[in-house]
């Protein structure tokens, strides 16, 4: 008889396992998404509209997962997303998700909103790492992030373009987000911004967003990150292909199609099913990625098949560095990969860049899972 491993065998099934080592508010602000959740769902929901094509009797021994972005060899194409307040998980927080990054041969996009600084973060897991960027009404506070960013090696800015307001997170009202006391918004050590406004009720960081976050950014802030840094510029949040094509217009050197995991604007289309437009607007001039609801090695295939050069994984990341901090991200990354590779052998598709369109297929009508 083989020994069992009690570990989770998936990332769907680590997220209970997260749940019962977190605060019931940290569990809720990590999984929640916007008013209905409908957009949470549904990201997850459009995967099950699309099949996978499998072709047969081709060398599948080797198999090669690689993948080249911004002028960097990455073991896979599979990042991890900016999340906020990763020490609410564990108390490595940010250091250990960028450590288990740079061990499976990828990169973590560092949030504006760590609790560890950016130059710790960096310094933790030195190789490429991505600085996400929220813009402050301040203008100088986010020049001196995309300046401390840039000095601490930094190799991209990810510019979010989804909060211009924060999302209505009904969980995060109901349980009266904050920070723990030996918590603060560790890039913002001494200032204000370091902590959420203390007299609001309900949600301390839509609070924190309503006063802080610049709402009259334009595409001219784009222009504006350009002219203050040399470093590519990301964006995170184009869904449709008339932004897509602004975004070249601007002089992005990528996008992501991402609504935030569905924490922003509810009823917002699936990423999924806005990959393929946003894919053919670019028309391979710059890499497109994607996230939201990426949870197997099938859906990182399927999202490459409709176009995406890679994706991010926000969630399950945050139940990896619960569980199990460091060990637990790397085995979060080890699952997704090896699902990828497996997947890939199973397609008869030696190399990731031989996922086209014709290895996926799409049935007509969104299954929705029940509430
Ligand atoms: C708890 C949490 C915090 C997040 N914080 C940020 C953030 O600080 N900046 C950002 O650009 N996106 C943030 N996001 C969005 C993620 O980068 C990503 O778009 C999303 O989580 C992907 O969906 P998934 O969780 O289904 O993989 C956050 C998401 C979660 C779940």
């Amino acid at each position: 008889m083989t020994p069992e491993d009690p570990r989770p065998a998936s990332c769907e099934a680590l997220e209970p396992a997260a749940r019962a080592v977190l605060s019931e508010a940290a569990y809720h602000y990590y999984a929640g998404g916007a008013d209905d959740e409908t957009t949470l769902r549904a990201n997850r929901a459009a995967f099950e509209r699309f099949y996978l094509r499998p072709r047969v009797l081709r060398d599948v021994s080797e198999v090669d997962t690689s993948v080249e972005l911004l002028g960097e060899r990455l073991s896979m194409p599979i990042l991890l997303a900016p999340t906020a307040f990763q020490r609410l998980a564990h108390a490595e927080g940010e250091k250990a998700s960028a450590r288990a990054a740079r061990a499976a041969g990828t990169l973590m996009v560092a949030s504006t909103l760590s609790t560890t600084p950016i130059e710790e973060v960096a310094a933790a897991a030195p190789g490429p790492l991505w600085f996400q960027l929220y813009v402050f009404r301040q203008r100088d506070i986010t020049r001196a992030l995309v300046e401390r960013a840039e000095a601490a090696g930094c190799t991209a800015i990810c510019l979010t373009v989804t909060v211009p307001v924060q999302g209505n997170r009904e969980r995060d009202t109901r349980t009266g987000f904050r920070l723990p006391p030996e918590l603060e918004m560790a890039n913002f050590a001494g200032l204000r911004q370091a902590a959420f406004p203390d007299d609001a009720a309900g949600s301390g960081l839509a609070a924190f967003i309503g006063r802080e976050f610049d709402p009259t950014l334009t595409w001219g802030a784009v222009e504006w990150l350009r002219s203050i840094t040399r470093l590519p510029i990301v964006l995170k949040g184009i869904v449709t292909p008339e932004d897509a094509a602004l975004a070249v217009e601007h002089g992005a050197d990528a996008v992501i199609v991402s609504n935030h995991g569905g924490r922003q604007l509810d009823c917002a289309e699936p990423t999924l099913l806005a990959l393929p437009r946003v894919a053919q607007a670019v028309a391979g001039r710059i890499p497109v990625l994607m996230d939201g609801g990426i949870r197997r090695g099938t859906d990182v295939a399927k999202a490459l098949a409709l176009g995406a050069r890679a994706v991010l994984v926000g969630r399950p990341v945050l139940w990896g560095l619960a569980v199990d901090g460091q060990a637990g991200v790397e085995r979060v990354l080890d699952m997704l990969g090896g699902e990828l590779r497996r997947t890939l052998a199973l397609l008869g598709r030696p190399s990731v860049r031989a996922l086209d369109a014709s290895a996926i297929t799409e049935i007509p009508g969104l299954i929705l899972p029940p509430r």
